[in-house]
């Protein structure tokens, strides 16, 4: 893979995608290539053969997918599993007719079944049943496991499917009803310290940014109706569960580099797939005790046990992609710094 290579980056406005985009133009790749959802629909079929017969990339990040949490999933099940299996199908199977010289699919680690050895190992998929929640987003991802897999082995392909697990970093989701943890608790933090400084002013405009806050969250910062704050002193932060359950997590700009290191891998590495983390997990007290540094709050935590805490345990093992010779670089606390810095710009802007 060199500079001057075409690569497509499918889904180049979200979180994972944009980390890829950011990564290659910083090492000077010129020839990228983008298109929104609005402008390329990838669950269209011949819009993406098309798409991919003019274009003619030499390499393919799939970082396009209809992603959401757990209400989102429970509720629309079919959306979920449509999109997803339309989107990777359409992509791999025209990658591998333009003769795509490699291709990163991106899964997640919900493919696992529910109750998994811990750390999770690539053996583990359909090794038993998967957690029912998110269970359709799960199997068409299990599908472009598969499909990448019978791909290289009928045809020759080089695509490599990626598990990630839990990432963040800039392009997260700070919208408290729909962000994962580690957004959830820089914005919580990040609000308190206001709210402790009698900011109403900070609030609304943190509130105009990035949507509402739930009324147990304004319950605990002791905000009004008009996002005014009634008490500085009495001001917490509220946290979901008990703060036990163990986390890995991973910052966005380590799995991008993953996904361009699997596409430097030479003829002699057989793609496979591939789980993608640190390998190392935290309490989510711990973890909330790293954002607590990290924002500068000093105030009181409130651990919310009428919450539900999820599975006790979840971290891959990551021997495979260490075998590589891939390694994470960004710290947990250096991470949280940089997404607290990007939550702080977008504010700003
Ligand atoms: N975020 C995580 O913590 C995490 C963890 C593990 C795995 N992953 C995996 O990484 C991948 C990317 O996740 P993400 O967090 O980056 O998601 P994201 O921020 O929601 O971005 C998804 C992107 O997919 C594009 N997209 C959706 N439907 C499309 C369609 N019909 N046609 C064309 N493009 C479409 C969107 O493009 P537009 O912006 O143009 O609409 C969007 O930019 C997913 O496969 C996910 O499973 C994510």
């Amino acid at each position: 893979m060199n500079q001057s290579d075409t690569v497509y980056i499918a889904g180049h406005r979200g979180m994972v995608g944009s980390a890829c985009r950011r990564l290659l133009e910083s090492r000077g790749y010129e020839n990228l290539v983008f298109r929104t959802s609005q402008e390329l629909d990838l669950t269209r079929q011949a819009e993406v053969e098309s798409f991919l017969s003019e274009t003619r990339p030499d390499y393919v990040i799939l970082a396009a997918a209809k992603v959401g949490g757990i209400l989102a999933n429970a509720t629309r099940p079919a959306e979920f599993i449509h999109t997803n299996l339309a989107i990777q199908t359409n992509v791999l199977h025209a990658a591998y007719q333009q003769g795509v010289r490699g291709l990163v699919f991106l899964g997640s680690s919900c493919i696992y079944p529910k109750y998994c050895p811990q750390p999770i190992r690539e053996e583990s998929l359909l090794t038993s049943e998967l957690e029912t929640t998110n269970e359709a987003y799960a199997v068409a991802k299990i599908a472009g496991v598969m499909m990448c897999r019978h791909y290289n082995a009928q045809y020759g392909t080089r695509f490599w499917p990626l598990m990630p697990t839990n990432l963040y970093g800039d392009n997260d989701t700070f919208d408290l009803q729909k962000s994962h943890v580690v957004p959830a608790m820089i914005r919580k933090f990040h609000l308190a310290g206001l709210a402790a400084a009698g900011n109403s002013a900070g609030i609304r405009k943190d509130a105009a940014r990035f949507g509402p806050i739930p009324p147990d969250i304004r319950e605990s910062l002791t905000l009004n109706d008009d996002w005014s704050v009634q008490n500085p002193d009495a001001v917490a932060v509220r946290l979901w569960g008990t703060g036990t359950p163990r986390r890995e997590l991973m910052h966005v700009d380590d799995l991008a580099r993953a996904c361009v290191h699997v596409l430097e891998q030479t003829g002699e590495a057989e793609p496979m797939l591939l789980n993608v983390g640190t390998g190392e997990d935290m309490t989510i007290a711990e973890l909330a005790e790293t954002v607590r540094r990290v924002v500068g709050f000093e105030g009181p935590v409130i651990w919310d046990d009428s919450k539900p805490d999820g599975t006790p345990r979840k971290v891959l093992d990551v021997s495979k992609l260490r075998e590589t010779g891939f390694a994470p670089a960004i710290p947990l606390e250096e991470g949280l710094t940089r997404s607290y810095a990007w939550y702080l710009a977008q504010i700003e802007n």
